[in-house]
């Protein structure tokens, strides 16, 4: 007979257990998604999304407030315009929603977290495609750089710390990195979503952002989720050879594995976004009486942590800093 090994010693007692774990959340890695809706006078609530609301530009301050009390590491912000068109004016427009609410922000809390701001087009188009078109109503990659330049810039000259380039077009990192670095921006830095899925989890953000493609999808640019893992590698490793200063990957929780895999292979901060989708089931669930909220607020987040983040996108940010505190 042999002794029996007795792993379970380290987990009798809470404080062993703590003393243990190997993965820890800060609320300083925790970054807040924001929705900035122009023309409304009360916070709208997003349907799909219990708890989470469409900004005035008042309520977004007072919630990035909130959020830096708590000790939020950042926020980053989605400006929905009144108006939309074929190529996305507002999302560059001086005057446009996400630009006045990233001076806002900044000007309010830019001193405590770090302001990001989300750099495409879908929510300030008409067709709700990431991009401009060709007449053929393809997503021109190389005519949608220049709006994305052009957006980046906007969003530096407003105040933003950060800027987030999302629409997973070719050669967007070089041509934000370029722009910025003409227009005296050479110290802001760029995090990509470098590895952007075709996500069904991000259905409840189009509510949130009002920007569901009005044909097709988003197939022609977003990353298979059943493509090669190198795919995605390969798309981390063009975003840093472009500049990137950190990359993300997204959704989080289906895509654990490929969060790993790139934090094993890059030297810069790996971020994860906790979509929409994953929000919407938990909370969803949750509403039903079905799984125990909080601690699965928390094991996602670990998992995520886990897998390889250094930093979460979460609609949760706030309440969990709060909890870490
Ligand atoms: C594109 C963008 C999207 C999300 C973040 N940036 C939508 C999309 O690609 O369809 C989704 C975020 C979420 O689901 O929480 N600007």
């Amino acid at each position: 007979m042999f002794p029996v090994v007795r792993p379970r010693r380290l987990r009798r007692t809470a404080p062993l257990r703590r003393l243990v774990a190997g993965t820890r959340l800060h609320p300083a890695e925790l970054i807040l998604p924001l929705f900035v809706k122009e023309g409304i006078t009360e916070a709208q609530p997003v349907r799909s999304m219990p708890g989470v609301v469409q900004h005035t530009r008042d309520s977004l301050r007072e919630a990035v407030v909130e959020a830096a009390e708590a000790g939020v590491g950042g926020v980053i912000l989605f400006g929905i315009p009144a108006r939309k068109d074929a190529r996305g004016s507002g999302a560059d427009d001086p005057e446009g929603i996400v630009q006045v609410a990233l001076a806002d922000v900044r000007k309010e809390a830019g001193e405590a977290l770090v302001v990001m701001a989300d750099t495409c087009l879908d929510e300030y188009t008409d067709h709700g495609h990431c991009g401009v078109l060709t007449a053929a109503g393809e997503v021109d990659n190389d005519a949608t750089l220049e709006r994305y330049a052009s957006a980046a810039v906007a969003q530096a000259r407003a105040g933003a710390h950060v800027v987030a380039p999302s629409g997973m077009m070719d050669g967007q990192v070089g041509a934000i990195r370029a722009a910025l670095d003409t227009d005296g921006f050479a110290e802001i830095p760029i995090l990509s979503y470098s590895a952007k899925y075709a996500s069904a989890f991000f259905g409840p953000f189009r509510d949130a952002a009002e920007c569901a493609p009005q044909f097709g999808d988003r197939n022609a640019y977003q990353q298979d989720p059943a493509g090669p893992i190198g795919e995605a590698l390969r798309e981390v490793r063009l975003d840093l050879e472009e500049g990137a200063d950190a990359v993300m990957i997204k959704p989080a929780m289906a895509y654990l594995d490929i969060i790993r895999q790139v934090r094993d292979m890059v030297e810069v901060p790996v971020a994860a976004y906790q979509v929409s989708g994953e929000y919407a089931m938990v909370e969803a669930a949750a509403a039903n009486g079905w799984l125990d909220r909080d601690r699965v607020i928390m094991e996602s987040l670990v998992a995520i942590k886990r897998a390889g983040a250094d930093m979460i996108m979460s609609y949760w940010a706030t309440e969990v800093a709060r909890k870490l505190a």
